[in-house]
């Protein structure tokens, strides 16, 4: 069988390391694609002048929303091919990342259509620009992976779209742009970045490469996301640093269906991502555990952190406990009634929710393949706090 691992090319990392983007050659015009929030924050202003000093034009677009829409990307499309970059930079949390990604391959390719992408892939990019990303949350991984989601608010649809081409070049790991993260924010993007790992540990593609990279960032997320959620500065860089090498592990070794359903939960009831996975994910790895190879890899995680338990048994449950206690420490509830989905609004979407989970790009990587009825029953358990037992 033939395996690829990819990251990008270069990786900047360390407080003050966006000023590196000054050090680029070869460069004439970036593109710099955020959200409304970044440039009250004053990063965007320290961006653009490192990318002019590098002797760059500069043009930038603020109209990302959270879970970025596909007429926003058309939007954000539209005004590249007007400057015609050579880099894209985008700047932000997962989606401003996302947003690029999906405009760049439409600023390449001005013919092509979404259902296209969606039916026939990423055509290849590179011809015209480059991108380069720095994360403002310590969360998806963006950064560094090959995926981009993109939300179609009209139908109520989250489609997560992979392909290697779509890996930046450049990755600038700068936890000052982090740190003015609120509470709640580093909770849920924590939360996402933990249950990359987790679900890369155990997903089927995992590798020699991904292992290792998974591994630490648990090890490093459960140990430090307390702390950095209390505002320690350390851990925040700790934490920033082991959500990218969560991502490169995700990203090379597939995810599962935790990532399935909150993308679909996401897309239905505009649930954030990160909470839809901190409270998914104890459901989804005891569904996971009946899956021989599944329960050897948690016991596995669980044996690295030294917590308690003879048995893969009591490891997983170990490792569930974990879990499960850095949620609460995080005040994030644990299901859906709690997070304050209605229970009308549940009952009329959860069909449909299983329905497009099972079509997810995320479910073939899942280590037990899950029927609908099973995704239907996991959603049913994670709403109303019912453990699971099948
Ligand atoms: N491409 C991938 O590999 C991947 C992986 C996981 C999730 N995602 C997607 O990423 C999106 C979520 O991204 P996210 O969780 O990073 O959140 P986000 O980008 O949606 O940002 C959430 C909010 O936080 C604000 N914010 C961002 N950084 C901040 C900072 N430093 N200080 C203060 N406020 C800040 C933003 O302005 C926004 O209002 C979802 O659409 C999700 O599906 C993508
Ligand atoms: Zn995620």
């Amino acid at each position: 069988m033939m395996s690829r691992f990819t990251i990008p090319r270069d990786i900047f990392y360390g407080t003050g390391s966006m000023k590196e983007l000054g050090k680029l050659t070869g460069y004439k015009r970036a593109f710099i694609v955020t959200d409304r929030v970044i440039p009250k924050l004053g990063f965007l202003f320290e961006l653009n002048d490192i990318l002019i000093s590098a002797g760059m034009e500069t043009k930038v677009y603020t109209g990302v929303e959270s879970d970025p829409d596909i007429t926003a990307v058309m939007e954000g499309a539209h005004l590249m091919q007007e400057f015609q970059p050579d880099l894209i930079v985008a700047i932000g949390g997962g989606s401003s990342i996302d947003a690029a990604k999906a405009m760049w391959i439409f600023y390449e390719h001005p013919a092509i259509t979404f259902d296209e992408i969606l039916k026939n892939g990423t055509p290849p990019l590179r011809k015209k620009a480059h991108l380069a990303a720095i994360p403002s949350t310590s969360g998806t991984g963006s950064e560094v992976t090959s995926f981009v989601v993109i939300s179609d608010h009209a139908n109520k649809m989250k489609y997560p779209i992979a392909d290697y081409d779509l890996t930046p070049d450049i990755a600038v790991l700068d936890a000052n742009v982090a740190m003015t993260m609120p509470k709640r924010l580093a909770a849920y993007t924590g939360m996402d970045a933990l249950c990359h790992a987790i679900e890369a540990y155990v997903a089927t593609n995992r590798n020699n490469f991904t292992n290792p990279l998974a591994i630490h960032a648990i090890t490093v997320l459960l140990g430090y996301l307390p702390p950095a959620y209390d505002g320690d500065v350390e851990a925040k860089q700790e934490v920033h640093i082991a959500q990218c090498m969560a991502g490169m592990s995700f990203t090379n070794a597939g995810l599962g269906i935790t990532h399935s359903l909150a993308h679909k939960i996401g897309g239905t009831f505009g649930t954030p991502h990160g909470l839809c996975n901190a409270i998914l994910m104890p459901y989804v790895m005891r569904y996971n555990a009946k899956d021989h190879m599944a329960i050897r890899h948690y016991a596995r995680i669980s044996d690295r952190l030294s917590l308690e338990g003879q048995r893969e048994m009591n490891m997983l449950n170990s490792l569930i406990r974990a879990v499960k206690d850095l949620a609460a420490y995080m005040e994030l509830p644990s299901c859906f009634k709690d997070a304050g989905i209605p229970e009308e609004d549940f009952l009329a979407n959860k069909a449909e929710v299983a329905h497009n989970a099972l079509l997810d790009s995320c479910t073939p990587t899942n280590p037990r393949q899950p029927t609908e009825e099973d995704l239907l029953r996991i959603f049913e358990c994670a709403y109303y706090g019912n453990p699971i037992t099948f």
